[in-house]
C-alpha cells in the first residue's frame, strides 16, 4: 500500500459523479451507491469484513487479537459539494483503508473498522453529518422530513436507496463499542503550505450553524413601478449578504452566503422573493452565536426600511468539538515518527465527521497540506509525498494507541 495506489483510488472514485465533467455525489444517490461498492472492494482487499450500515454508510471490520473487542475506528465520508475536488473526504477514507492494508497481519488490541461516511456535506438535504450522526445515535427524527431540490424527501430517499427508515437505529453504535476515532483530511486552508509543512494535528473543531434566509417584497414590473413603490426583496437581500460580509469581519468569525434563488427570477421583473443560505462558523460557539444575533437584527432592521418581509430558519447546527488529548498524543507521535520533530497543532475552520462522532467516542484528527488551501474546487490539489507521510503517521498513531493498551 503506497501513496500512488491512494492517489489512483481518488481518481476512481472522481470518475463517479452525477455531473459529467464534474464531480458531484450526494448522499443517496445512484452514484452515493456505486462509491459505495468501490470503497467495499478495497476494503475487502485490506482484509475487512464489510457492510453498508443502516444508514448507508459502507463500513468494514477485522477483529483485534480476540473477536468481539471494542473498535477503533478510522474514516471520513465520501459525499461532495457540487463541482467538488477529489480529496475532501475521499482521501481520509482511502488512508484508512490503506492503513487497515498495512496493519492486515499485525495483531491489535482492539478490532479497526474503517467507516465511509454517506454524508458529511448536507449538499442534498440541507442538514450535514446525517451519516456520522446517525451512527452517533444522535438523529432526530424531524430530519424525515427534510426535503432536495426535487422535493424528495430524507424518508423517501431512503427507501429508494433501498434502505428502512425504521431500522435507522441499526447502525447507531455504543461507547462501549468503540475505542475512539481518527480521520484524516486535507487541511483546507492555507497554513501549513505557508509555513512549508506536511502535516499537523487537529486540535479543535470549528462549530457551524446553517440558516435558510428568505426576504419577501412585491414582485412587479421593471417598467412600471417607481423606485419609492418597490419592495425589491433582492436590493434588500444584498444589503444583508453585505451586512454578513462586514459584521463576520469585525466579529473575527467566517460568514458565507453561498446560494441565492430570485424570484420570479425574470429580467423585466422585480424580485419579489429571495430565499439565501448563511454559514457561520467560528473557534468558539460563543462568538459564532454572538455574530449570528447580530446579523439578524442588521437583517431585520433592512427589511423595515425596505417594507420587506424577513424570515430565517435553521438547517443545522454543530458546536465546536475539541479534540481527544491521547489522540492527538498518538498523531503526534505518528508525525514524529515521519522526522518531523515538531508537529503543528490548530483548529480546523472546515466541518467534519469527528463532530458527530465525538458524541459517542473521543475523536482525534490528521491534517495533510492541500495546495494553496483550495477545497470545495475542481482545482484540489495534493502532493504525493505528503500522502505518503500522512500514510506512515496514520499507520504509527494506530501502532503508537495499540502499544498504549
Ligand atoms: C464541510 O466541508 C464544511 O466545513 O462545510
Ligand atoms: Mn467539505
Ligand atoms: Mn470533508
Amino acid at each position: 500500500m503506497d501513496a500512488e495506489l491512494i492517489l489512483e483510488r481518488c481518481d476512481d472514485l472522481a470518475t463517479i459523479t452525477s455531473t459529467p465533467g464534474k464531480l458531484t455525489r450526494v448522499h443517496l444517490s445512484d452514484e452515493h451507491r456505486a462509491a459505495n461498492d468501490m470503497v467495499a472492494g478495497w476494503m475487502a482487499d485490506a482484509g475487512l469484513s464489510t457492510w453498508q450500515d443502516a444508514a448507508g454508510n459502507q463500513c468494514g471490520r477485522r477483529e483485534g487479537r480476540e473477536p468481539g473487542l471494542p473498535a477503533l475506528l478510522l474514516g471520513s465520508h465520501i459525499d461532495t459539494v457540487p463541482d467538488a475536488g477529489r480529496y475532501d473526504g475521499m482521501l481520509g477514507v482511502l488512508l484508512a483503508i490503506g492503513v487497515a492494508a498495512r496493519l492486515r497481519e499485525v495483531e491489535l488490541p482492539f478490532a479497526l473498522e474503517v467507516v465511509a461516511f454517506s454524508d458529511e456535506e448536507g449538499t442534498r438535504f440541507g442538514n450535514a453529518l446525517l451519516g456520522s450522526r446517525a451512527l452517533a445515535g444522535t438523529w432526530d427524527d424531524e430530519w424525515w422530513n427534510l426535503a432536495d431540490d426535487d422535493g424528495v424527501t430524507l424518508f423517501e430517499a431512503f427507501g429508494d436507496f433501498g434502505l428502512d427508515p425504521a431500522r435507522l437505529p441499526g447502525a447507531f453504535r455504543r461507547p462501549d463499542e468503540l475505542v475512539g476515532y481518527l480521520e484524516a483530511h486535507i487541511e483546507q486552508g492555507p497554513i501549513l503550505e505557508d509555513a512549508d509543512r506536511r502535516l499537523a494535528v487537529v486540535t479543535s473543531i470549528a462549530g457551524a450553524r446553517r440558516l435558510e434566509l428568505e426576504m419577501t417584497g412585491k414582485a412587479g414590473h421593471a417598467g412600471g413601478a417607481r423606485f419609492e413603490q418597490r419592495r425589491d426583496a433582492l436590493v434588500g437581500a444584498s444589503e444583508v449578504v453585505v451586512a454578513i460580509e462586514r459584521i463576520s469581519k469585525r466579529r473575527g468569525v467566517l460568514g458565507t452566503v453561498g446560494r441565492i434563488e430570485v424570484q420570479p427570477g425574470g429580467v423585466n421583473v422585480v424580485p419579489g422573493r429571495v430565499e439565501f443560505s448563511l454559514d457561520l462558523r467560528a473557534e468558539f460557539d460563543e462568538d459564532r452565536d454572538q455574530a449570528l444575533g447580530e446579523i439578524l437584527d442588521e437583517a431585520r432592521a433592512i427589511a423595515a426600511r425596505r417594507g420587506l418581509g424577513f424570515h430565517h430558519r435553521e438547517l443545522y447546527r454543530a458546536d465546536a468539538t475539541a479534540c481527544d488529548l491521547d489522540l492527538r498524543a498518538a498523531l503526534e507521535a505518528g508525525i514524529r515518527a515521519t522526522g518531523d520533530e515538531d508537529p503543528p497543532a490548530f483548529w480546523s475552520r472546515a466541518g467534519h465527521d469527528g463532530m458527530a462522532v465525538s458524541a459517542v467516542t473521543p475523536v482525534g484528527m490528521l491534517f495533510v497540506r492541500c495546495r494553496g488551501g483550495v477545497s470545495h474546487h475542481p482545482d484540489e490539489a495534493v502532493r504525493k509525498s505528503d500522502v505518503a507521510a500522512a500514510l506512515d503517521a496514520f499507520e504509527a498513531a494506530v501502532r503508537h494507541l495499540a502499544a498504549g493498551r
